[in-house]
């Protein structure tokens, strides 16, 4: 399938050179509407910028006005527009990250490496019993990485099903010899061999993966300013 894609937005929310009202112009009347309900500007400015860089995002693909795109939500919080576009999104620290494929449901996840306490704490909780089993025997300096490589590949595959934490993080268990494919997945989310992780490199202070069906497609990063 020569034409299927698999392409990741990304960008940073409160950059300077933006002005709010490039992104705000983008948003639904809705939105706009609850855009004034926060009550820190820097949550504010955040919804706006993520809220209008996915509509900006999705616009260049519908070819229609970013405000006019019908922006749906699934049972357990999913965003979905009713087209044979998927995408999905994600924000930690100052960056946000948008997937978008033409090619099957898809499901992102980042995380800044500096924030997490209590790394031991979240492995015993949401972590398989192999998945544990190999981090516990890695190097200390080793860790925290591995964690977080770990964390956003799960978090990506709950988000690509669309149901959330509530899946089960440590049900959705990522191959710790090959860190691109799960070896299980709660049965009622389909084959844990139909999906893929792709990692996304973006800078030293960020872990990112996307996890989509494990089909052919063009892969491109792209840097939304
Ligand atoms: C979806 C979820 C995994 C996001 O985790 P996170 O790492 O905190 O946040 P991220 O920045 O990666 O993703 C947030 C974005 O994911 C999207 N999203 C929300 N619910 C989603 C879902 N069920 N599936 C996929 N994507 C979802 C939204 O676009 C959201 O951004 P927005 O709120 O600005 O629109 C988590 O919030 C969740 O599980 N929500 C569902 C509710 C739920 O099951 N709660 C159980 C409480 S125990």
């Amino acid at each position: 399938m020569p034409d299927s894609f698999l392409e990741i937005w990304h960008g940073d929310i409160l950059s300077v050179n933006i002005e709010r009202q490039d992104y705000y112009a983008f948003l639904s009347d809705e939105e706009k509407l609850k855009a004034t309900t926060f009550l820190r500007p820097e949550l504010q400015k955040k919804y706006i910028k993520t809220r209008g860089a996915l509509r900006k995002v999705l616009a260049s693909y519908l070819n229609i006005n970013p405000q006019s795109i019908c922006i749906k939500t699934g049972k357990y919080g999913k965003p979905f527009i009713e087209n044979e576009i998927f995408f999905n999104l994600t924000h930690a620290g100052n960056k946000f990250a948008i997937a978008v494929s033409n090619c099957s449901e898809v499901g992102i996840d980042l995380e800044c490496h500096k924030n997490r306490i209590n790394l031991q704490g979240l492995v015993g909780k949401c972590f398989s019993k192999q998945e544990k089993a190999y981090w516990q025997a890695l190097a200390k300096e080793q860790q925290e990485i591995m964690f977080y490589r770990f964390w956003v590949r799960k978090e990506a595959l709950v988000k690509a099903v669309g149901r959330g934490i509530a899946l089960g993080l440590n049900q959705c268990v990522v191959d710790p010899l090959n860190q691109l494919c799960f070896i299980d997945i709660p049965s009622d989310s389909g084959e844990a061999g139909e999906w893929k992780i792709v990692e996304v490199t973006l800078n030293k202070d960020y872990v990112c993966a996307v996890v989509i069906n494990d089909v052919e497609f063009n892969y491109r990063l792209k840097e939304l300013k």
